[in-house]
């Protein structure tokens, strides 16, 4: 296959950890024989500085033109602590993301047994959880209308949401319950907000068509504390932009790191992919950073592609790097590997899975070219 993909680092750690999701690809596609052509765009707290704008039209350009978006991280310090700055870095993001209509963000949260004891919550609680969260991405309160008073003194953010918006992820959820373990939780806020009875009403509606399904519903206080008290009673969650970002940081504690969670926005025509994690501006340029959400967000770009086969190759390499421990000081303090010699792990053992265990045995006592 031959594939386009845009690659925008962004600010802080994206570039280094989009560089190693590269190098996945590039073994992916050495090993399979596809053709995967890079461009480089720019977003966020570097394109203000380039150019004045957090997402030039080029970038939105090449990305509609692409098969598919790898994005790194966005935001800077110097905005977050200034509420005063007119043009902030995660406009880029957010435009980009109604620009390229990705109104489906999906979000996998997964206890990956090597690494149980790296979070904080109890074993016997966090055992086996694989969630899939489906976040609405493109409306709600994100895009409302916002104001300020003339005297500062008072300020607001429109909530709205229309039944297509809600129609549209709803099914997308309701399919991928079918293909999973057939529960679909709706969390909301029903008891308070006009949108999430719009929500119960439409999702409600919905899911005669799809009997096989149970419907659950939630409200987000309850869910938020029901993720950390029980997660394994959770297979797809389906809810609203803010919710959703804010439960699936949540969530990511039950993985052990949030720099292992990966996520895909879909929309009719375009696709991006990326780690939820932040900018992480303190690991800057480090080589420090865990590269792995990155590169399970290229798995996840491969799988869009229908490349499953391809998709898996990279999930097995990053499941070996944790059960050998090659692994970013966030997972492993004592004896941790850096973000590039990770990003070579994966990508080596992409291209040379045939080889024996005992072979990376060796990588992981230093003996190999690599580490
Ligand atoms: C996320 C991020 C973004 C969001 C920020 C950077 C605008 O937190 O993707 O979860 O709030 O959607
Ligand atoms: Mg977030």
């Amino acid at each position: 296959m031959k594939a386009n993909i845009v690659i925008i680092p962004g600010d802080g750690i994206g570039p280094e950890v989009t560089e190693q999701a590269k190098k996945a690809l590039n073994a992916v596609a050495d090993t399979f024989n596809h053709t995967f052509l890079f461009k480089e765009a720019l977003m966020g707290a570097c394109a203000i500085d380039e150019t004045g704008n957090p997402l030039p039209d080029e970038t939105i350009k090449l990305c509609e033109e692409s098969d598919a978006v790898l994005f790194g991280a966005i935001g800077d310090p110097k905005y977050d602590n200034d509420p005063t700055a007119k043009v902030r870095p995660e406009q880029g993001l957010l435009r980009l993301r109604k620009e390229l209509g990705l109104f489906c963000n999906v979000r996998p949260v997964k206890a990956y047994d090597k690494l149980i004891k790296n979070s904080p919550l109890k074993e016997d609680r966090i055992q086996g959880t694989d969630i899939s969260i489906y976040r609405e991405l493109t409306g709600g309160i994100y895009f409302g209308t916002k104001e300020l008073s003339e005297d500062g003194k008072v300020a607001s953010d429109g909530c709205s949401y229309s039944v297509e918006e809600i129609e549209r992820i709803a099914h997308l959820a309701f399919v991928a319950a079918q293909n999973r373990r057939k529960k679909l939780t709706l969390v909301d806020k029903a008891n308070v907000l006009e949108t999430s009875r719009l929500w119960r009403k439409v999702v409600t509606e919905l899911s005669s068509q799809y009997p096989d399904v149970t419907l659950e519903y939630l409200f987000v206080d309850n869910a938020a504390m029901q993720l950390i008290l029980n997660p394994k009673q959770f297979d797809v969650i389906l809810t609203e932009n803010l919710f959703g970002d804010i439960i699936s940081d949540e969530a990511s504690v039950i993985g052990g790191s949030i720099g292992l969670l990966a996520s895909a926005s879909v929309g009719k025509e375009n696709a991006l992919f990326e780690p939820i994690h932040g900018s992480f501006p303190q690991a800057k340029g480090k080589d420090i950073a865990n590269p792995l959400a990155s590169i399970l967000s290229a798995a996840m770009l491969l799988e869009h592609l229908g490349l499953h086969d391809e998709a898996e190759a990279i999930d097995r390499a990053v499941q070996k790097s944790l059960e050998l421990g090659i692994t970013t000081e966030d997972i492993n303090s004592e004896k941790s590997f850096s973000t590039s010699k990770v990003g070579d792990f994966i990508a080596d053992y992409i291209q040379n899975q045939e080889d024996s265990d005992v072979n990376f045995q060796n990588i992981h006592m230093g003996q190999s070219t690599i580490i």
